[in-house]
């Protein structure tokens, strides 16, 4: 059981809104919780996967029309948890204990986000979402994978690595230096300007240069970066599901203003290919949950972002998927 208020109180994404159509259900786990999604009357809800009576997976019954349908003995539960019908006594006043716990869940950018407890802050921002100039691509689901996803989080926060880890494609092992750049920590989060990498091909035009990113960490398990150019303009939010402290689920929102010709599989292919390159790397990782506080790792100056990362984390007081807190939460 998860004790950390920092990740319970937090919204994750656990699906794409249309995993679940009308009149489904989905099982999900969530910081080691087992939940199952449903949708009726085009909302979705969330609830505990267990049943109150026999604690049977009601993710292996059905909704039917409001309620959610237990497959053991039919027990209905309607969208706030309560169970509303028992068939085998059917005049009976239902027992108060008869319910089920349900959980917050909203929809936004295409995906579905659960708060186990009482969310603290709002989903993170994506300001390319509502602007029609930019062109959106959803790469994802990947995983589960067996990595800790603040791990992932500090990967994508780390551009050293591009001209070793993606050499050809998003670095040049020719060019690794990093030059200093400036990373603050600010009300919504890190922030780092002007990290600059040399990259082959940046704008897919042939042409090798300095691209400069802005990168933000704007939730525990949520990044943004963008890239710093006139005109075209890519960017990607980068979401963790973290289903425990050593699994996570792995989703990027891709978002660009230019080439609305390339086939979307294409564009998803590329992302996919630089994932995949990453995984086996951050899973080599020790310790494979994030250190906090203790000295097991030296991070330098071209590490800053990653530094204000753990800083901010500190801060927060975050436990779970760390060192310090992987007692409890292994
Ligand atoms: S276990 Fe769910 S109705 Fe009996
Ligand atoms: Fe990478």
């Amino acid at each position: 059981m998860v004790d950390d208020p920092v990740v319970l109180n937090d919204w994750h994404p656990v699906a794409r809104s249309e995993d679940v159509p009308e009149g489904s259900l989905l099982p999900v786990r969530l910081l080691e919780e087992e939940l199952v999604l449903w949708r009726t009357g085009g909302q979705v809800y969330a609830c505990q996967d267990v049943c109150a009576h026999r604690g049977t997976r009601l993710s292996c019954g059905a909704v039917d029309g409001a309620t959610l349908v237990c497959p053991y003995h039919g027990w209905k539960y309607n969208s706030e948890g309560q169970c509303v019908h028992i068939p085998a006594h059917p005049e009976q006043t239902i027992p108060k204990r008869a319910q089920v716990q349900t959980y917050r869940v909203e929809e936004r950018y295409n995906l579905i986000w659960v708060a186990i407890g009482e969310p603290t802050h709002d989903i993170p921002p994506f300001p390319e979402w509502d602007d029609p100039t930019y062109r959106k691509l959803l790469c994802g689901p990947y995983g589960a994978f067996e990595l800790c996803g603040l791990r992932a989080i500090e990967n994508f926060l780390d551009v050293a690595h591009f001209p070793f880890i993606h050499e050809g494609i998003l670095g040049d092992a020719a060019y690794p230096e990093i030059e200093d750049y400036g990373t603050t920590i600010e009300p919504d989060g890190v922030l780092s300007k002007g990290v600059s990498v040399y990259q082959p091909n940046p704008y897919g035009t042939g042409q090798g240069g300095v691209v400069a990113y802005t990168y933000r960490a704007l939730r525990p398990f949520t990044a943004y970066l963008a890239k710093e150019s006139e005109g075209t303009r890519f960017s990607i939010l980068f979401c963790v599901t973290p289903h425990a402290a050593l699994s996570s689920t792995l989703w990027m929102w891709m978002a660009l203003n230019y080439d609305h010709e390339t086939p979307a599989d294409e564009l998803i292919a590329w992302q996919e290919k630089i994932l995949n390159q990453d995984i086996p790397i951050i899973q080599a990782q020790r310790p494979a949950l994030l250190p906090l506080g203790g000295q097991t790792d030296l991070l330098l100056n071209s590490d800053r972002t990653l530094i204000a990362y753990r800083k901010w984390l500190q801060e927060m007081g975050l436990r779970f998927g760390t060192v310090s807190g992987s007692r409890s939460h292994q």
